[in-house]
């Protein structure tokens, strides 16, 4: 049982972000903290490796942080919430190790969450948007397409077979020497670029026969090659030619998402849409959602930036309702890597 004063830890490290929240048994986030890993910058991209040891030095300061911007006394916490996966499986078990010793050592309950299940459940931390609704979680490690027919219920209508949209964002910023990560730099880069200067491919998959799968490794490769036949060598013309092929590829990131999310709401007869995940704070792509929910009179909805990143927030708020129910898990739970292997199982 949880009462609305009690309060909960979560923690979440399941990529290069290493977070602690305090959340209160009524859903208000007392508390949440993200330590960012530079260290991948100069890697442009997540090395997995060094993000497992990085979390090592940073979760304990973490929790620390959280516990004290919150005024929360470690022996007053109430339960441990912890993302069990997806994510890389040497970054999991931190944080799950961790949560399982905090929850033996205080004698609390320990419950592992599914980190898409944490980015749906984000929104909840500023507004009620309750399912049905057709969510897209698009993020560096993940991008997919879900019903969601009640919380706790969902199906998996789509997903990337290759590189999920976040990943596309920072290999394209990468090949255009924009830095770590990528995304933040594209969605700045565009707004003053031409969406149409380059005509980069967008893998439909057989959206017209219903196809609600993905694909950007293709776009990618294209951009590659247009940087490496066509890039001016330096000056105003490459300043220009970088805005343009950024705001061509994210033209086309965004065109296949709206496109396969429309067509995932006409499939379900929903016509409400969440957007969850870092890639969800991209301008482009929620004027794209907003257009398209006023075109077929629904509603789209998306959380604050700090809540579609990564966070432990989102975790504790996942949480919530099973510590409600008095349920917990074993502390022999394991980190699985795979949303596959993972499913939605309680
Ligand atoms: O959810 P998140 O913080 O971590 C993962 O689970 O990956 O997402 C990070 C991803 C990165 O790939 C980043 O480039 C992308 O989200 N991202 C964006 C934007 N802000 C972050 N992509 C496009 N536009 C943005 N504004
Ligand atoms: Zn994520």
């Amino acid at each position: 049982m949880l009462l609305p004063d009690d309060r909960v830890l979560a923690l979440e490290t399941s990529c290069d972000d290493t977070c602690a929240a305090v959340v209160s048994g009524d859903g208000r986030i007392l508390a949440s903290v993200v330590s960012s890993q530079g260290i991948h910058a100069e890697y442009l991209g997540v090395v997995p490796e060094l993000a497992s040891r990085a979390h090592l030095d940073l979760l304990d300061p973490a929790i620390h942080q959280a516990l004290d911007a919150s005024s929360t006394r470690i022996e007053d916490l109430a339960a441990i919430a912890v993302t069990r996966g997806p994510g890389l499986i040497g970054c999991l078990l931190v944080g799950l190790a961790t949560a399982k010793a905090l929850a033996y050592g205080l004698g609390r309950p320990f419950v592992g969450v599914n980190h898409i299940e944490g980015h749906l459940r984000a929104i909840q931390g500023v507004r009620r948007f309750d399912p049905p609704f057709v969510a897209l979680v698009a993020s560096g490690g993940h991008t997919e397409l879900l019903h969601a027919e009640t919380w706790g219920s969902y199906r998996l209508l789509g997903a990337t077979r290759d590189d999920a949209a976040g990943e596309a964002f920072d290999k394209v910023a990468k090949l255009l020497g924009l830095g770590f990560p990528g995304g933040p730099m594209i969605d700045r880069l565009s707004s003053e670029g031409n969406p149409r200067a380059f005509e980069f491919p967008r893998a439909w998959l057989g959206l017209d026969q219903g196809g609600l799968e993905l694909s950007f490794s293709g776009l990618k490769t294209a951009v590659r090659q247009t940087v490496e036949s066509r890039a001016p060598s330096d000056g105003a013309a490459r300043d220009q030619f970088v805005r343009d092929v950024a705001a061509s590829f994210q033209a086309a990131v965004v065109d296949v998402l709206v496109a396969k999310t429309a067509k995932a709401c006409e499939q379900t007869g929903s016509k409400r849409i969440l957007l969850a995940g870092g890639v969800a704070c991209n301008r482009a792509l929620r004027a794209g959602m907003a257009a398209l929910a006023e075109r077929i009179g629904g509603e789209a909805a998306w959380p604050p930036p700090a809540l579609c990143a990564d966070n432990a927030a989102m975790i504790g708020l996942a949480a919530l309702p099973r510590l409600a129910r008095g349920e917990s898990d074993p502390l022999d739970l394991s980190a699985i890597a795979n949303l596959d292997d993972l499913g939605w199982g309680k």
